[in-house]
């Protein structure tokens, strides 16, 4: 039997977090091993990091799906399917979404119960969505919010970026800061807390 945990990540952008732990599995600080890497964007950066770290990866496009059925229901659908067969044939103990911009359905998450794990640039209950960084930063112009969070959360269901939280840190905004500043002190915090909550998951299942 396998003891080191495999992972699986989805990613959809930049991928400084699959980074994180990529690295994080070569220095042994995780007792694990990315074994997969899917996007679903062409060209993205996270796609060039697995191939940098040798990690095998692939691009799984909702529009491909959308050209061969009726409905942008069906084309989901049929797309999460898919998706779970992938993710499946690389015997992940743990699913990770890694900044991944796409709802997941029952049809792919219920063949991984408990296992699928994401990362929200927000605390817990504020800021669901795509746009998360932005949000609070206008809530800040507007009125002075002075902080804001990160949050890593099991992924039990359709809920947007909601779900039992195995670790969150607040991060202040600070009179001097960008929306850049900002953006930079919560992907910092994201990398610590992304890979010790993996950690966390990763003790609770031995
Ligand atoms: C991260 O900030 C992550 O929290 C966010 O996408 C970014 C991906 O960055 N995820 C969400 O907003 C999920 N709703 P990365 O590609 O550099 O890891």
């Amino acid at each position: 039997m396998e003891l080191t945990t495999r992972l699986v990540v989805l990613a959809s952008g930049t991928g400084t977090n699959l980074q994180a732990i990529i690295d994080a599995c070569s220095t042994g600080r995780l007792d694990a091993r990315v074994v997969h890497v899917i996007t679903n964007r062409r060209g993205v950066r996270a796609a060039d990091r697995a191939e940098l770290a040798g990690v095998s990866h692939q691009c799984l496009l909702l529009d491909e799906f959308r050209q061969q059925v009726e409905t942008p229901a069906e084309a989901r659908r049929s797309y999460d399917v898919a998706l779970a067969a992938a993710v499946a044939s690389h015997r992940p103990d743990l699913v990770i979404l890694a900044g991944w911009m796409h709802l997941l359905s029952p049809v792919f998450l219920d063949v991984f119960p408990g296992r699928v794990v994401n990362l929200h640039p927000a605390l817990p209950g504020t800021y669901p969505g795509a746009h998360a960084i932005d949000d609070a930063w206008a809530d800040h112009l507007r009125q002075g919010l002075d902080h804001t969070g990160v949050m890593v959360h099991l992924v039990p269901d359709e809920g947007v970026d909601n779900g039992p939280v195995v670790l969150s840190e607040r991060v202040d905004i600070l009179d001097t800061d960008t929306r850049e500043s900002l953006e930079q002190r919560i992907h910092e915090v994201e990398h610590r807390i992304f890979v010790d909550a993996i950690d966390q998951l990763i003790r609770n299942r031995e």
